[in-house]
């Protein structure tokens, strides 16, 4: 008896105080509550007192509503990161919606770029890409702010003072419809492929900008044959004809299914399209055409809210045999990897289950990755086998561009190796420049054979070498002369 009323009393007490003990550590939740600081004040991390209260917050758009242009003002979170796979509106309205809105907006679009790079046709003479067809276009052509005469001039300026006066040339550049956003082909690929043409926007660049198409193939396994297309755009009706005898069998494999167009979040069969007519997809090789690129950009599938994702023009894929890093944010370690999971649907598989996936099992991605590491550069018959001008084949200010490339330009610090890359991602802050949301580390990309593929830089901010000269003069506070720079570019194209 006293037995039970000394258990009954224990028991009591035990239900008590675990009891107390769950009712304090919150056990009665399924979890218990996280650890936070007390009365919690944000450091500013450097970037200036109030940096997030000077950004606006992301405008929440309807797809297909136009975006502003000056997207690097917004930061922050808005919105869901969920896509939803109707329309906000019936396909009709849908169509009748863009064909009103799109003139207006082109013209708007050509107004914009207009005002910020001169794009006067002019081509470095005598200077042309791989394919022997094209002209390198010469620059710099970003336009330079009122008030400032030279881009020697404006390199005198301090960061600080270039951001306090809003001079900087060469701020991010935007997709010019980032709600709907997706892929935009340019003019002379629509011309062939007028599948691609889309309702609500076209490409914002002249052709002459662009890179040569269709751009000739080198493989590092015939590098007797030079161009192994012969000037053709490699298809699905071709690739058999032009590359059995010169592939392995899992490399033709791996081609085919880079030339094979599959649904993507915007190009299908279902009314959550941009094309008039129902369409059968994209290919890989509609935007890296022969390897290569046309200069069909997008935004990067990596961010979220739509409007933070950065435009992201199409990188080549030669030479990535040479390459560890892929996509500019997302640092994905091999092609065979990235032809897994690449873009077709935003980032978002919840679009991808509505259109139906690309369903790619892991072999047959590993043979695209096959056939892609087979992708050589273009020829450089100037470079020794270290990547240094042969002496007796360059000119005296190519020589001069290269002296400056491996010493008081710097630029060998991060671009160096036979793919002149350095396979790291650094954030060049380029934020020191305008007031705007930083855009953090991006992947470095490989110089060799660069003058095949205008526009530069992730988000193709800089149509020309030159450009891209006067660009990392200002980033990097180099002050180089007039001379100098026009050195470097001439270096450039003989990578
Ligand atoms: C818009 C047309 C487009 C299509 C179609 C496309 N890509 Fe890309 N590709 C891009 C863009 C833009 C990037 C840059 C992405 C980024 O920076 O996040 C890219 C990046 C890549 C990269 C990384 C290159 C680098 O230097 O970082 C690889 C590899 C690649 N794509 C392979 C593919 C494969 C394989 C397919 C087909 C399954 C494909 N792409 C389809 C535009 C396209
Ligand atoms: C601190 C490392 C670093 C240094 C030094 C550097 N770069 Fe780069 N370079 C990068 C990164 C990172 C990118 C890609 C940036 C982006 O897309 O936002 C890049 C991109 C480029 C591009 C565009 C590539 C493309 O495919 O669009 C060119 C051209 C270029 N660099 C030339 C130069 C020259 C010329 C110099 C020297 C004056 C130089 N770089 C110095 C890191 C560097």
């Amino acid at each position: 008896m006293k037995k039970g009323i000394i258990i009954i009393i224990f028991l009591g007490a035990f239900v008590l105080v675990s009891f107390q003990v769950t009712e304090k550590i919150g056990l009665h939740l399924l979890q218990s509550p996280g650890a936070e600081v007390e009365n919690y004040v944000e450091p500013d991390y450097g970037l200036g007192t109030g940096h997030i209260d000077s950004l606006k917050p992301f405008p929440l758009l309807k797809k297909g509503e136009r975006s502003p242009f000056d997207l690097w003002i917004y930061g922050g979170k808005n919105g869901s990161s969920f896509m939803n796979p109707t329309l906000p509106m019936s396909w009709d309205q849908w169509v009748t919606f863009h064909k009103n809105q799109k003139p207006g907006l082109m013209e708007d679009v050509d107004n914009y770029m207009n005002s910020r790079f001169n794009f006067n046709g002019e081509a470095h003479s005598g200077r042309y890409m791989s394919g022997g067809r094209k002209e390198i276009m010469k620059g710099p052509i970003g336009r330079l702010p009122r008030g400032i005469s030279s881009f020697e001039e404006l390199s005198e300026l301090t960061p600080e003072e270039i951001k306090r006066r809003d001079l900087f040339p060469y701020k991010p550049l935007a997709h010019p419809l980032a709600s709907t956003a997706h892929m935009v082909f340019p003019d002379n690929w629509n011309k062939v492929h007028p599948e691609h043409i889309r309702i609500d926007i076209d490409h914002d660049y002249p052709d002459e900008y662009l890179p040569e198409f269709p751009p000739p193939m080198f493989l590092t396994n015939h590098k007797e044959l030079g161009d192994v297309t012969k000037g053709k755009e490699v298809t699905l009706s071709n690739y058999y004809e032009i590359f059995d005898g010169l592939l392995t069998p899992e490399q033709m494999e791996g081609l085919k299914e880079l030339v094979r167009p599959t649904p993507t979040t915007w190009f299908n069969h279902t009314t959550h399209r941009v094309t008039l007519e129902p369409s059968a997809g994209v290919s890989c090789f509609s935007c890296h055409v022969n390897g290569h690129t046309n200069g069909a950009f997008e935004l990067a599938p990596d961010s979220r809210p739509h409007l933070a994702r950065l435009r992201v023009g199409t990188p080549s894929m030669r030479g990535n045999y040479n390459l560890m890093q892929f996509a500019s944010k997302r640092s994905i370690r091999s092609m065979d990897h990235f032809a897994e999971i690449e873009e077709y649907f935003d980032g978002d598989p919840g679009m991808m289950q509505h259109i139906g996936p690309r369903a790619h099992q892991k072999q047959v991605a590993n043979r695209m990755g096959d056939f892609n590491a087979m992708l050589d550069f273009p020829p450089a018959p100037k470079l020794n086998p270290l990547g240094k001008l042969i002496s007796s084949k360059a000119s005296a200010i190519e020589l001069e561009g290269e002296k400056l490339f491996w010493g008081k330009a710097k630029c060998s610090t991060c671009h160096y190796g036979p793919a002149f890359v350095d396979d790291q991602m650094y954030d060049l802050q380029v934020e020191r420049f305008y007031k705007g949301r930083p855009e953090g580390p991006i992947k470095n990309f490989p110089l060799r054979g660069i003058k095949d593929s205008p526009p530069y830089l992730h988000d193709d901010r800089l149509p020309t070498l030159d450009d891209a000269v006067e660009f990392f003069n200002m980033v990097l506070e180099l002050k180089l002369s007039t001379d100098e720079k026009e050195a470097l570019t001439a270096y450039l194209m003989c990578l």
